[in-house]
């Protein structure tokens, strides 16, 4: 297993950190990268023609590997999850009396793109909601969402865990029942892609978009988006002219182009070359494919499982690790509690958690410790 990766970030003492699914703390490498490229830019003539190109092909295929994609060209740089969503929203086929199907209380960035599109299109957005039953949870989610796919079905967008409580979907019975029925499947990665394993080639999702700045240990502002085959006559939400053939030939750029660059580089945000945010993103990708997702996975599930094993003890209710991440999992409390004495004893403690109605997310890495968990099951079983 994998050590405590700890010293490789700059993270306070005093603070103890579980809230990933926030915001990833950043790696010293990663932030010296960051400070290196912020300076070229004092001396302009520094940055040549090729650097518009080099790092972004770097990062494509860095993060290719990371999701076992055999086309980085397919893999493009995007500013945000609602705009790889935008993409997929521009070119999606929806016609009056189908359905787009998406999961309860998702992220808004992946539920406003298909609110929108199926009122304008007088399609129905299916939401599929967990029932309330403790437990079994997961697996009853699971089979709602397999039924609620059908012949008007066109698309569903999910995650492969619930932002909010880690609930695992299973993306392989979920893409065999999209293809019975012809629906596309999207993917939104921000909360698990990075620390989750994920094999595109298995999944095979029509489309994959995450932010950067989460499991991805990135900075804000950029993430990465895959798109396939379906999209590869698309149109893209905007058009720039690096993602047009030949825009590596700076002389000729005024001699207009009808042709995009191959694979879905199409859909590449504007300004992708973004000279700040791209090292910084691909080196932290590149310490987490040396890591792999799959022992991230393991790490965190040996510091949490003891201090789980003993809050469940307790009454407090979590998923079965078959339908969780190990990195990222809701932590529901027994009904007596009193949630304005949970936010004010975590803040005493200097415990970063997200606390959500009547669960606590939490989020670990390999910085954290058993000695975290410890700290947090401490002051959950000290509440009254
Ligand atoms: C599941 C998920 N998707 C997307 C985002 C961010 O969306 P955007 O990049 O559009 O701001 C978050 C942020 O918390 C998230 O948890």
């Amino acid at each position: 297993m994998l050590a405590n990766q700890q010293s490789l970030f700059n993270i306070p003492e005093e603070i103890t950190y579980l809230n990933c699914a926030y915001m990833s703390p950043m790696m010293t490498k990663v932030e010296e990268v960051g400070i290196e490229a912020l300076k070229r830019k004092a001396n302009p003539s520094s940055i040549t023609a090729n650097d518009f190109f080099a790092d972004t092909e770097k990062l494509r295929t860095e993060f290719a590997a990371l999701i076992n994609s055999p086309e980085p060209n397919r893999c493009v740089i995007i500013p945000s999850v609602s705009y790889g969503m935008g993409n997929v929203m521009r070119n999606v086929s929806l016609e009056e009396g189908d359905n787009v199907v998406v999961i309860g209380e998702q992220f808004p960035s992946n539920y406003y793109p298909w609110h929108r599109l199926c009122a304008e299109r007088k399609a129905r957005l299916k939401v599929i909601s967990a029932d309330s039953s403790k437990s079994g949870r997961g697996k009853k989610w699971n089979e709602k969402i397999h039924d609620a796919i059908d012949n008007k079905t066109k698309l569903i967008s999910l995650g492969h865990v619930h932002w909010a409580d880690g609930t695992l979907f299973d993306l392989m019975e979920i893409r065999k029942r999209t293809n019975d029925v012809g629906a596309l499947m999207v993917i939104d990665g921000t909360q698990s892609i990075g620390a989750l394993p994920f094999d595109l080639q298995e999944f095979q999702p029509d489309a994959l978009i995450c932010a950067g700045y989460k499991w991805l240990m990135g900075p804000y502002s950029i993430g990465m988006a895959y798109y396939g085959p379906y999209f590869d006559e698309g149109v893209p939400i905007e058009e720039n002219w690096i993602n047009r053939l030949n825009s590596e030939d700076f002389a000729g750029l005024v001699s207009y182009e009808d042709q995009y660059q191959p694979g879905a580089l199409r859909y590449e945000v504007g300004e992708h070359s973004n000279f700040n945010l791209v090292p910084m993103l691909l080196k932290a990708i590149e310490q987490i494919n040396a890591w792999s997702p799959a022992e991230i996975q393991n790490y965190c599930a040996d510091i949490t499982k003891n201090e789980l094993n003993a809050l469940e003890q307790k009454g407090f209710s979590i998923e079965s690790p078959e339908w969780r991440g190990s990195h990222l999992f809701g932590i529901r409390l027994p009904e007596n509690v009193e949630i304005s004495q949970l936010k004010s004893k975590l803040a005493e403690e200097q415990i970063n958690v997200s606390v959500r109605g009547d669960a606590v997310r939490v989020a670990p890495h390999l910085y954290n410790s058993r000695q975290d968990m410890q700290k947090l099951t401490d002051v959950l079983l000290h509440l009254k």
